[in-house]
């Protein structure tokens, strides 16, 4: 097979036998193709549970950097693959779905952000990992929401920064660390779609649930939340928390790897504003376990760079990934 099977919008359609078990097919296509599944949260649990490794972004960052695999097959959206792709260059990395996207990412156009950057001379640039490579090239530090605050606590207090693409958690890491970075006007779709008067209405029927929730979630739901965190920290605090019951606003995909680490308590999936009462992200989950399997077998669709563009977008990654060590942040 050949990139002329690659259907036109970036993943194989190709029939697959249905006497096939394909949790089995993954299994020895990993050792067939010296390759390790990194996964994110917000992938469909069957994903996750072939993954050989789930995380948030730092923590698959982290993993990329350090695998001895031959083959990286990334079970996350386009910026995390990429990101794996600047650390291994020489390295097959592979995503499911390339149009698997991001619309934090999509909100901040490198050629506007250049001319945003111009504008605002003196600013030391602090892009959220959630970007494409022309923004981390245009970047002195990279970060993640598990980092940000740290990594901005880390510079000097008169140090003048431009934090992109994440308004909410520009704004969070603000309020956090009592700096004025200027923001760049980008949101993600997923938290921002949560309603207040629904998660409030939520929290009346359930008194002693504790409200949890992700940085990228609009200010008037951080000022409810009972604890804030990367995805990762998320799932911390539920397994080592004495309560029994938690409403979780972020990506609903997280909900499982919570209710497996702990099987006695109760998730609610936090309600957002929309008839289908759906928060899922719709670009994390065109992955689905059938592709996962197609594109470990075929080596396609890969993640191709200019190599330019990848040495330039990696310098403000590796200064993430030393400073998150210096400071012990490790997955
Ligand atoms: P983290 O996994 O780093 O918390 O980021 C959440 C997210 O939106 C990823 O796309
Ligand atoms: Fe992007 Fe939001 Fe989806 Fe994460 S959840 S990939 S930030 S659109």
């Amino acid at each position: 097979m050949d990139a002329g099977n690659l259907n036109k919008v970036g993943f194989l359609d190709v029939a697959i036998d249905p006497s096939l078990d394909i949790f089995d097919e993954i299994e020895k296509l990993k050792k067939e193709k010296k390759a390790i599944i990194l996964a994110h949260y917000y992938q469909e649990p069957d994903i996750q549970d072939v993954a050989d490794y789930i995380g948030d972004s730092l923590g698959l960052a982290q993993k990329a950097e350090s695998t001895d695999a031959e083959v990286i097959v990334f079970a996350g959206v386009h910026f995390m693959a990429e990101t794996a792709k600047i650390l291994n260059p020489h390295k097959k990395v592979l995503l499911p779905d390339l149009r698997a996207g991001c619309s934090l990412s999509d909100s901040c156009p490198p050629p506007l952000f250049k001319a945003f950057k111009e504008k605002h001379p003196g600013h030391l640039v602090i892009s959220y990992i959630n970007c494409s490579a022309g923004i981390k090239a245009l970047s002195d530090i990279i970060c993640t929401s598990s980092n940000a605050q740290l990594i901005v606590e880390s510079l000097p207090k008169d140090q003048k920064i431009i934090f992109a693409p994440d308004k909410n958690l520009g704004g969070y890491i603000n309020k956090k660390t009592g700096r004025n970075m200027l923001l760049w006007n980008g949101a993600c779709m997923v938290h921002e779609i949560f309603s207040l008067q629904k998660i409030t209405k939520l929290k009346q029927r359930h008194p002693d649930a504790k409200l949890i929730a992700h940085p990228e979630c609009e200010d008037a739901v951080l000022q409810i939340a009972d604890f804030i965190g990367s995805t990762t920290q998320l799932l911390k605090y539920t397994e080592k928390s004495k309560d029994n019951t938690f409403i979780v606003a972020t990506e609903a995909g997280i909900l499982h790897k919570m209710q497996q680490n702990s099987p006695g308590k109760t998730f609610i999936a936090a309600p957002p504003d929309n008839a289908c009462a759906c928060n899922d992200c719709p670009h994390m989950k065109l992955n689905t376990l059938e592709k996962l399997y197609l594109c470990m077998k075929y080596g396609q669709p890969e993640i191709i760079m200019d190599e330019e563009l990848r040495l330039a977008a990696k310098k403000p990654i590796d200064r993430m990934l030393s400073l998150s060590k210096k400071l012990g942040l490790t997955a």
